[in-house]
């Protein structure tokens, strides 16, 4: 991935996927432009979902895979965990108190996952005050933790040092080239971090109403168009002449 001069990196559910000729309409016009982009996906699923989505909606296998909000990533081409990652976000954090304090909590009900690298529960709609007493339980015990509220529905309980955004910061550190150009896509409360990195960033006009609060900053872009033709529009928009 240190070879290419352009990144997409970008959320997947509701962002690259959601309208497949759009989807098919964007890998056309990078090839047709030989942009032949890095891809870094990063998305709230673990792992195995993750693939599952790749499969079924053909998706090109990305460079580095950037799961479970930002607390895990994974590089191609043998999907091996990245090793300093994992032991840096897992240093100060405690799911076993943060499920003994949280677990008992009414109305909210906790995700079955294949691992504790995050603790999410599925709040039911309209109960947003459920969100802010989880929130505060945590607070109150001084749990050290990254606390993300998506769609309305999702929190997710993170390690402090992990997330989307830090998790992007960290591949684009270690793993991108110097003076790479990148776009940054997503939909939701969870992408949020990640596009108000200061780099060039597209919220897509199919986007959950959380992120219309987010500040604007010069290189954020909100999309007319839905999904990925959202990103195709962001692309034109920060990258209008540049052929290779
Ligand atoms: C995805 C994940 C879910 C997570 C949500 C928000 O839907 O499957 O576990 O809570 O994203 O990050
Ligand atoms: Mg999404």
């Amino acid at each position: 991935m240190k070879q290419k001069s352009y990144l997409l990196v970008t959320d997947l559910d509701n962002t690259l996927v959601g309208d497949p000729e759009a989807l098919k309409s964007l890998f056309t016009f990078y090839e047709e432009r030989d942009f032949n982009p890095g891809l870094i996906y990063v998305t709230g699923r673990h792992l195995h979902s993750a693939f599952s989505l790749i499969e079924r909606e053909k998706l090109p296998f990305p460079d580095i895979l950037i799961t479970d909000v930002g607390t895990a990533i994974y590089h191609a081409p043998d999907w091996s965990e990245d090793k300093t990652w994992a032991a840096w976000v897992s240093e100060t954090w405690l799911p076993e108190d943060i499920l003994s304090l949280t677990k008992n909590i009414p109305a909210i009900v906790q995700q079955k996952l294949p691992h504790q690298k995050r603790i999410s529960y599925t709040v039911h709609s309209g109960q947003p005050h459920i969100v802010d007493a989880i929130q505060s339980t945590l607070d109150t015990h001084n749990i050290p933790c990254h606390f993300v509220y998506s769609s309305g529905r999702d929190v997710d309980i993170l390690p402090e040092r992990s997330g989307k955004g830090k998790a992007v910061e960290y591949v684009l550190r270690e793993y991108a080239k110097k003076d790479v150009r990148l776009l940054l896509a997503g939909d939701s409360g969870n992408d949020a971090e990640m596009l108000s990195l200061g780099y060039p960033a597209v919220i897509v006009g199919n986007a959950q109403a959380e992120l219309s609060k987010l500040p604007s900053h010069t290189l954020l872009y909100r999309a007319k168009g839905y999904y990925a033709d959202a990103i195709k529009e962001a692309w034109n928009y920060f990258y209008p002449t540049v052929q290779k």
